[in-house]
């Protein structure tokens, strides 16, 4: 019988890209000069930025996220015959000027005033983290940032979730880890977290090690799972 709630959480970490940071509806902003390639654009976008960690992570070659985030987006214009500088440097900018999703502020305040650890734990650079959380208003409610360029590698290698564990010095179980992308949750299960999955794209259970705690599709349900209101 599943319990009420997640019990024993003192930290509450975060992914950033497409939990915390709406990338797509940033990129939606380009819509005027891309038109219905904008869909397919962000889809190939996203996938061969993720790729591109994959594979430098397995090779040992890792290069900061801003390089990866950039050669994807080459792959893709390339890949949708847009030879457009302007528009390159423009979708590039919209990743240090996104905002967060609207339920994101409230949810963390509420977890501050229980007395919870709230933190980033991403493959973004610091440069780009440092960014996001200034340009949407939610530094005051994170305790931390961290970024993947600590360990060197990308996720889901486990040093990147040992990493919060170390910074933060709290053990695994008293952390809940929230992604919106599906194996990064449980990646961060197999590690020994609790997880919230924040299933907004709706994507599909995945075979994988581990087994995410929760499947929500908000963020706003957070502070009722862990047992905070
Ligand atoms: C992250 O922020 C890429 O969304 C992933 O680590």
């Amino acid at each position: 019988m599943m319990a009420d709630h997640i019990s024993g959480i003192r930290a509450c970490v975060f992914d950033a890209y497409g939990t915390l940071f709406d990338y797509a509806a940033a990129a939606a902003a380009c819509r005027d000069v891309l038109g219905e390639k904008m869909d397919r654009l962000n889809a190939i976008w996203r996938e061969k930025q993720l790729q591109y960690t994959w594979l430098r992570a397995i090779q040992g070659r890792h290069v900061e996220f801003w390089q990866v985030t950039g050669d994807a987006l080459d792959f893709a214009l390339e890949t949708l015959g847009i030879d457009n500088v302007a528009i390159r440097n423009r979708l590039m900018d919209l990743y240090l000027t996104l905002n967060a999703f609207p339920e994101v502020p409230d949810m963390l305040k509420r977890l501050k005033a229980a007395g919870l650890k709230t933190a980033i734990l991403s493959n973004g650079s610091p440069k780009m983290l440092a960014a996001a959380v200034a340009n949407s208003g939610i530094g005051d409610f994170l305790d931390a940032v961290f970024s993947v360029e600590e360990v060197g590698v990308y996720k889901p290698h486990p040093k990147v979730y040992q990493l919060a564990v170390d910074r933060l010095d709290i053990p695994p179980r008293a952390i809940c880890f929230q992604s919106s992308n599906a194996w990064d949750a449980y990646a961060a299960a197999a590690f020994g977290m609790r997880v919230v999955w924040c299933n907004r794209y709706g994507q599909r259970p995945e075979r994988l090690p581990g087994t995410p705690d929760r499947q929500v599709r908000s963020l706003a349900e957070l502070p009722a799972l862990i047992g905070v209101d």
